[in-house]
């Protein structure tokens, strides 16, 4: 699927059992539906995207990942990004956190940062394309399994070359998210 069918949008409250079903297929020790409902909507920090997709059989729009960030003050914290096996390596992650971080720069954010498992080589291979450094470890943050995390960070928040659309490109309506802008 070309990735310039995905739609990059903001969540609403009524998406979260997809977005429940989404976390737990894709972790072994899930945010539960009550975090999630918080975070779509009890939490005022909080930024849920989600990335839409034409279905390859139906052609239906289904939610084939999403993003969860906060913005505090001046700092993004990426909070939990999933995407759906069958919709992996097409770029969608990425895309998903470059809106973050757009949206960070346009509220004025100065840096960034997040948690990952030691072991989660695509995460961690996916944030260091986006420019985030590994700054230090944290012991046995995660259970089931227990295993550290790598604390990542961005400090200054910037644009990496991949959020920006080839040379010469318009965005597409498709392409953009609705509130934040291209994507
Ligand atoms: C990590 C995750 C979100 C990546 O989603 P994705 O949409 O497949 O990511 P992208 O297509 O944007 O990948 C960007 C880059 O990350 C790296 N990457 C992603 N998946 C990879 C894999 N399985 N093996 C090696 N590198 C990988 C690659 O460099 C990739 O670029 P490339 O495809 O041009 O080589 C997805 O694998 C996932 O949902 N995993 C389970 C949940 C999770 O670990 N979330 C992150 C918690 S911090």
């Amino acid at each position: 699927m070309a990735s310039d069918r995905v739609m990059i949008e903001p969540a609403t409250p009524d998406a979260l059992d997809e977005v429940w079903a989404i976390e737990q297929a894709c972790f072994s020790a899930p945010w539960t539906r009550k975090m999630l409902a918080a975070e779509l909507s009890g939490n005022p920090f909080a930024h849920f995207l989600l990335a839409k997709c034409p279905d390859p059989l139906s052609e239906a729009l289904v939610i084939a990942g999403y993003f969860c960030f906060w913005i505090v003050f001046e700092e993004v914290r990426l909070m939990n990004l999933a995407v759906l096996v069958p919709f992996r390596r097409q770029g969608i992650a990425t895309r998903l956190v470059c809106a973050a971080l757009r949206t960070g720069l346009e509220r004025g954010a100065n840096r960034a940062m997040l948690e990952v498992r030691a072991s989660n080589q695509e995460a961690l291979t996916l944030y260091d394309r986006l420019g985030f450094r590994q700054a230090a470890t944290r012991t046995r943050y995660y259970t089931n399994p227990d295993e550290d995390a790598v604390l990542m960070d961005m400090a200054p928040l910037q644009l990496a070359t991949l959020c920006e659309p080839p040379p010469g490109e318009l965005q597409k309506p498709s392409s953009r998210t609705t509130v934040h802008g291209p994507v």
